[in-house]
């Protein structure tokens, strides 16, 4: 169990509570954040599900090839971007927070 706040472009914020073991784009679906599209429903095939992760993100772990193959067609894409479905959540990413791109593409 932990909290994470999702930051839109234009600064909203969305504090989200989450069980560990679910994906962060799931946890954000399901929540009605908007700014996650998530069009291949998490294959990491689309990109469009990209996040900047800033705070605790204890345990998050590397992006694989196929990760950064995706992240590399993102323009808005920083050091510590990452997809949300490829992250699954752990009680030590309490307090992460995810800002949102502009645009998904
Ligand atoms: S939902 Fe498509 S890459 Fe994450």
């Amino acid at each position: 169990m932990g909290k994470i706040t999702f930051v839109e472009h234009d600064g909203t914020e969305h504090s989200v509570a989450f069980d560990a073991g679910e994906s962060l784009m799931q946890l954000a679906l399901d929540n009605g954040v908007p700014g996650i599209d998530a069009d291949c429903g998490g294959e990491c095939a689309c990109g469009t599900c990209h996040v900047i992760l800033e705070g605790n993100t204890g345990g998050t772990g590397q992006a694989n090839d196929e990760e950064l193959q995706m992240l590399d067609l993102t323009p808005e894409r920083e050091d510590s971007s990452r997809l949300a479905c490829q992250i699954t959540l752990s009680d030590d990413m309490d307090g992460m927070v995810a800002r949102l791109p502009e645009f998904q593409m």
